[in-house]
């Protein structure tokens, strides 16, 4: 049984099993593990480079190391009497390969290091697959707006009908939400991508370390070069929580809408049997249990945004053992993110809208009296104010008919008379057709049909360039590790 090798020096005092498992990270350091791995070799590899051990050490600890990567680690570094993975692996493989070589490996660096550099391995991968996912979500809800350009449906301000709009643009404007939330997740990657190996437990070490090399053996884009913030600083994950957090208030208020829309007294869209559930006593009920769950997950979310948060602040520099108490926070809140937005994928895409429901009530509630009000003043020159005064008071008395319309402008202080200037009741029904106003409405990013049509290519081709970036990150990792291990089996062979 292998003791954990930090602490045979320093100190003694037993330590219960309830005391080291309350101590230990081990559990979340399953999530860091393999990266773990990858560190030590190109720690190995750069210690070798740098001559810091000798040739026969290398050859080694490498092949130790990389049975590892290739077979697994063996599940006894796992054990709870290890503070964490690092102690757990360093100590197995001084327990295989001996001291005189298992304990060269942790020349020149610090566990300090060590994890902040693993956990923002293991983030990038995350961060890259939460940007996959947002992508597969966004073009969705792009094939959707294609096949919605002409589904009339009431747009709502304060849950009021409003004016009407089209299932196409009220789908778009998810899309660009999600657009946001993709370039901030690739903005944070550029800031989690750094290196903070070589700043050792924070003043550095006298070897001479190369920092470059490590980095960009891991697939680094640079250097997370103050060495006292390297192992202190944790906003990369702060950072990453924060836009899982408005990425998850951006899904919540997605499902809101069709939980909404799947009442029965909405009734735009029937949802897949598939993501609903049905109840234990009332035999007719079909629930959006999956899109309440989402709904409810943003909570989790933003539950372990605030719990890294506080974790941090008022923490004096540089490393501080609460800094492990974090790290969950980010795994919980990339996993309940990530399955959200697999989820939401099929929900989507499985979702069945009834055109002729939300057409039937496209038009209520005057939903087009500000079409009414424009055409009064563009018809006639009318100021805008006076115009949406009419409407408003004929709208008051229940109907927007020539004669009620005609009463209401001549009830004004500076009365006018609307038939005398032309307006005519087949007028009135033209602008009054929630497809007349949708039709007008063209500006870049507004509903009409012509200017989702530009919208939507737009938004195409923002989708692939997107895509074509995460493709070049994955590659560079994919190219990184490939190398790295080849280098390692090359010294070994
Ligand atoms: N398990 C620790 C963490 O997650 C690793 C670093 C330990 N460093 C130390 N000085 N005890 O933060």
């Amino acid at each position: 049984m292998q003791t954990d090798v930090v602490r045979l020096g320093r100190l003694t005092g037993k330590r219960s099993g309830e005391m080291m498992h309350f101590l230990s990270s081990m559990q979340a350091d399953r999530h860091i593990a393999d990266a773990d791995i990858l560190v030590d070799i190109a720690h190995v590899l750069m210690l070798d480079k740098q001559k810091i051990i000798d040739r026969d050490v290398t050859e080694q600890l490498l092949p130790a190391l990389l049975s590892m990567q290739d077979e697994g680690i063996p599940e006894e570094a796992f054990d709870d009497r290890f503070e964490d993975i690092h102690a757990g692996i360093e100590s197995i493989l001084i327990e295989s390969a001996g001291v005189e070589i298992g304990g060269r490996l942790h020349i020149g660096r610090s566990r300090n290091d060590e994890v902040a550099t693993c956990i923002r391995i293991k983030l990038r991968e995350e961060l890259l697959k939460q940007m996959e996912a947002l992508l597969k979500v966004r073009k969705v809800l792009i094939a959707l707006a294609g096949q919605h350009k002409d589904s009339v449906m009431p747009g709502f301000t304060h849950l009021q009908h409003a004016q009407p709009t089209t299932l196409a643009h009220h789908l778009l404007s998810y899309e660009q939400a999600f657009g946001r939330d993709f370039d901030r997740l690739r903005d944070a990657y550029a800031r989690v991508n750094l290196s903070p190996l070589g700043a050792a437990a924070f003043a550095s070490t006298g070897y001479p370390v190369n920092r470059d090399y490590t980095a960009a053996l891991l697939g680094f884009d640079g250097l997370v070069t103050n060495t006292m913030d390297a192992v202190a600083t944790r906003d990369f994950a702060l950072e990453t929580l924060a836009d899982l957090s408005i990425l998850m208030v951006n899904i919540s208020r997605l499902c809101e809408e069709l939980i909404l829309w799947s009442t029965s007294f909405v009734k735009f869209v029937s949802l897949d049997d598939a993501f609903c559930s049905t109840s234990s006593i009332m035999p007719q009920k079909k629930n959006p249990d999956t899109a309440e769950i989402m709904r409810a997950k943003s909570g989790s979310v933003f539950g372990a945004f605030s719990g890294a948060l506080v974790t941090v602040k008022g923490l004096p520099m540089s490393y501080n053992r609460d800094l492990q108490e974090l790290t969950p926070h980010v795994w919980l809140g990339m996993h309940d993110a990530k399955v959200s937005l697999r989820l939401l994928i099929d929900l989507l895409s499985s979702a069945q809208f009834d055109k002729e429901r939300m057409r039937e009530e496209a038009g209520k509630g005057f939903s087009t009296a500000t079409e009414l009000a424009d055409s009064l003043a563009r018809a006639y020159n009318i100021p805008f104010r006076t115009a949406h005064n009419i409407v408003g008071r004929a709208v008051s008395k229940g109907d927007l008919s020539l004669a009620t319309l005609e009463e209401a402008a001549k009830s004004l202080d500076s009365g006018v008379s609307l038939v005398k200037k032309g307006l005519t009741q087949g007028r009135i029904d033209k602008v009054l057709d929630p497809d007349y106003s949708i039709s007008v409405r063209k500006a870049p990013g507004a509903p009409a049909p012509v200017a989702v049509k530009g919208a939507i290519h737009d938004r195409k081709k923002q989708l692939s360039a997107d895509s074509a970036l995460v493709d070049q990150k994955l590659v560079k990792l994919a190219k990184a590790k490939a190398e790295l291990l080849s280098k390692a089996r090359r010294l070994v062979a």
